[in-house]
């Protein structure tokens, strides 16, 4: 059942403390500072030179994230979208590790994705949320993001809980191939084994719904982002298209100016997400969003130089960078969530699309 809630989406969004803690459960020691995925024993991602990330929708953000954590750390790493990955993917060999981002492990676009990597003789290797998944059974080797099973058609706790995971596997990756992990297990591991909390108190906290009131009567949303913050850009607009019917789109911060800033109005409120990663220069861009009369919504940790100059803003508990993103994308699902309950959406079912995607 629902369990007291409404709706599945708003029982799975608060179900993240415990889907994250699972995630966690037996792979992260914050003490010895050690993390250790079963079945990738240190030193097995040794020989890979490039990763590549394949996947679609929600997961090709999440996808995303884990990429640039990779890039951060100085690891090739590229996301392609699994059903773009057959016209023109990127050259493989036995070096090469793709990842299938994939909660169902049953989406066509990512299994063909996989098929296509294993033609090319790369190593592959499935993070998803169903054991026994064909995803699991046709890759060389699966990480299982333990999230329980997610009924609402839109993905949340699965997202978050595949970001947790390609944040360690980040680790791993860049630990066996460089000699040093992704980030600062002193400060990540702590940071990872205190998201449990940190969300439920956002979600205790959140201001989301009284947000998706005042800006009920918008024409169209738009989601700004830079560096871990682009991807949860494009996945707050992509929630938010899904279950509310309304237009919304997401862009890299520095995008806007390029483009999609001849879209910008009065009706049409920007949020804009703060997850350190060159903040002064999102504010520059939420900014000309602002001078074309936009509300801006900032989405940034308590006392960030955001909540001064946007015309509102959405907290989140301070964090390690690799984590802030996650907890960015919690609010922004509130958002989506209470936008789609104030004009009566079925959330769980929205119209034409299905929990899984089995045709191309
Ligand atoms: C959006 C959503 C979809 C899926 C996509 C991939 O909320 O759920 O975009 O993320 O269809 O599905 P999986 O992860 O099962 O491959």
């Amino acid at each position: 059942g629902k369990g007291g809630y409404d709706h599945f989406m708003l029982k799975e969004i608060h179900e993240q403390p415990t889907s994250i803690a699972q995630a966690l459960e037996g792979r992260v020691d914050p003490g010895a500072g050690e993390i250790a995925l079963e079945g990738f024993e240190p030193g097995t991602f040794a020989d890979v030179d490039h990763v590549q990330l394949v996947a679609c929708g929600t997961s090709y953000h999440a996808a995303m994230y884990g990429a640039f954590a990779l890039r951060q750390a100085g690891i090739h790493a590229t996301t392609v979208l699994a059903n773009e990955y057959s016209v023109a993917a990127p050259p493989i060999d036995e070096d090469t590790l793709v990842i299938a981002v994939t909660q169902s492990g049953e989406t066509a676009d990512t299994l063909n994705a996989l098929r296509r990597a294993t033609a090319g003789g790369a190593r592959t290797l499935a993070l998803t949320n169903v054991v026994g998944s064909t995803a699991a059974r046709q890759a060389d080797d699966a990480l299982f993001i333990r999230a329980g099973p997610e009924i609402g058609v839109a993905a949340t706790k699965t997202f978050s809980s595949q970001v947790v995971m390609l944040v360690l596997l980040a680790q791993r990756i860049t630990e066996d191939r460089l000699g040093d992990p992704a980030a600062d297990p002193d400060t990540l591991l702590p940071a990872l084994s205190q998201t449990p909390g940190a969300i439920d108190d956002l979600l205790e906290s959140s201001r989301a719904a009284a947000i998706a009131d005042r800006f009920e009567d918008s024409q169209s949303y738009f989601f700004i982002g830079r560096g871990l913050g682009y991807p949860v850009a494009l996945e707050g607009a992509l929630k938010f298209k899904e279950i509310t019917y309304e237009h919304a789109e997401g862009f890299a911060s520095g995008e806007l100016k390029h483009g999609p800033l001849a879209l910008v109005t009065a009706d049409t409120p920007v949020f804009a997400v703060f997850v350190g990663d060159e903040d002064e220069k999102t504010l520059k861009n939420a900014a000309e969003a602002q001078t074309r009369g936009a509300p801006v919504v900032a989405v940034c940790p308590e006392g960030h130089r955001a909540t001064e100059v946007a015309d509102a803003h959405l907290e989140i508990p301070d964090t390690d960078p690799d984590v802030a993103g996650l907890l960015a994308n919690v609010q922004l699902q509130l958002v989506s969530y209470h936008a789609a309950a104030q004009l009566d959406r079925p959330i769980d079912k929205p119209r034409n699309l299905a929990k899984s995607v089995t045709v191309e």
